[in-house]
């Protein structure tokens, strides 16, 4: 799908880049030719990691809890004191399915923590250093498709989201004029043992989430990485402050009024519903 060199000489962050999306954004980004440094709390899943993508490319671990600026700052300085990145993908999160009013304030200070607070001190880290050296970058984080409307039983999620999908916005206009660039990607269901195990933690729920997709099928790690590696590239450059949804469509369907009609109505009932042919007029 893109040229083989697509990224390369970019030096990229992926938080949470161990598991799920965030590996496979690593892996495809080896691919096209960029570093790759990924950080998450278990340094023996990202040893793991980058041990399994290394072939690919040149790949590191840090283990860093992105909830701690001061861990933060450290990984970005070790990071910076080889080269600037020049790309950024916060990606790390943390969520579960919870009745809001049964949630502790650990349980939301964890979550809003990781996704909105994790995001922020990784876009301040890398978005200070890269404006006082006028060194372009870009970075994208990975949203969900329920930030801009809220969900139920995922609210600490929601509210962090809908943060980073603010933050996004807002920093592509107040760093668009130095050369920082501002994205999100918003996929639906996509498989990953850390999200599927937590947000559908049982087959029915899974069915239920595909029958409200047109194309009833979830998404892939390959299309989120293809759809990643294009907005993060040069190519992509004057696309600054979206949220790209990548759902199959399951958003819309779920706000359109009649969407519901092709599983509610029977062939007799459109059938029935079509204006009755009139007689032909003979003169
Ligand atoms: C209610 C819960 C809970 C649950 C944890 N807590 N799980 N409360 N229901 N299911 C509470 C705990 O009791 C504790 O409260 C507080 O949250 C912190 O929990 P810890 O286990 O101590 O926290 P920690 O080890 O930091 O783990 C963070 C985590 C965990 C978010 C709770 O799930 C995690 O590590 N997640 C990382 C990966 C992940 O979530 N991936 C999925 C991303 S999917 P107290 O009161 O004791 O402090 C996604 C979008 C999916 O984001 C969209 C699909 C369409
Ligand atoms: P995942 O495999 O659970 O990925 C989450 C990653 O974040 C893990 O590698 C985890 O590693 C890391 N992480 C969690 N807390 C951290 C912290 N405090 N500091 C540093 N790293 C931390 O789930 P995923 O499905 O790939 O999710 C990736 C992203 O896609 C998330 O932003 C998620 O919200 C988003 N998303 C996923 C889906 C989906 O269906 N899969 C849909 C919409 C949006 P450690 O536990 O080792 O720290």
């Amino acid at each position: 799908m893109f040229r083989t060199d697509l990224l390369q000489d970019k030096r990229v962050l992926i938080t949470g880049g161990g598991t799920g999306l965030g590996k496979g954004m690593a892996h495809r980004f080896l691919e096209l030719g960029a570093t790759v440094h990924i950080c998450g709390r278990r340094e023996e899943v990202l040893e793991k990691t980058a041990a399994e993508l290394s072939p690919k490319g040149t790949i590191h671990a840090i283990p860093c809890d992105v909830r701690s600026l001061e861990a933060v700052e450290a990984m970005i300085d070790s990071i910076w004191s080889e080269a600037p990145l020049d790309i950024l993908v916060n990606n790390a999160a943390g969520n579960f399915i919870a009745r809001t009013e049964e949630l502790s304030p650990g349980a939301w200070n964890s979550v809003i923590g990781i996704v909105l607070m994790g995001t922020l001190n990784c876009t301040m880290a890398c978005g200070r250093r890269w404006l006082k050296s006028a060194h372009p970058g870009t970075v994208l984080s990975i949203s969900a498709t329920y930030a801009p409307v809220g969900s139920a039983y995922v609210v600490p999620s929601a509210v962090s989201k809908a943060g980073v999908e603010a933050l996004t916005r807002s920093l592509a206009v107040e760093w668009g004029n130095r050369g920082i660039r501002m994205n999100a990607i918003a996929p639906g269901p996509i498989p990953t043992q850390g999200a599927f195990s937590r947000v559908l933690p049982h087959p029915g729920l899974e069915k239920i989430a595909l029958e409200r997709n047109p194309q009833h099928r979830f998404g892939t790690v390959e299309e989120l990485a293809n759809l990643a590696a294009f907005l993060v590239s040069d190519g992509s450059g004057y696309i600054n402050g979206e949220v790209i949804r990548m759902d199959g469509g399951e958003f819309l369907q779920g706000a359109g009024e009649f969407s519901s009609l092709g599983r509610v109505l029977t062939e007799e009932d459109w059938q029935a519903i079509k204006p009755k042919k009139s007689a032909p007029k003979n003169g």
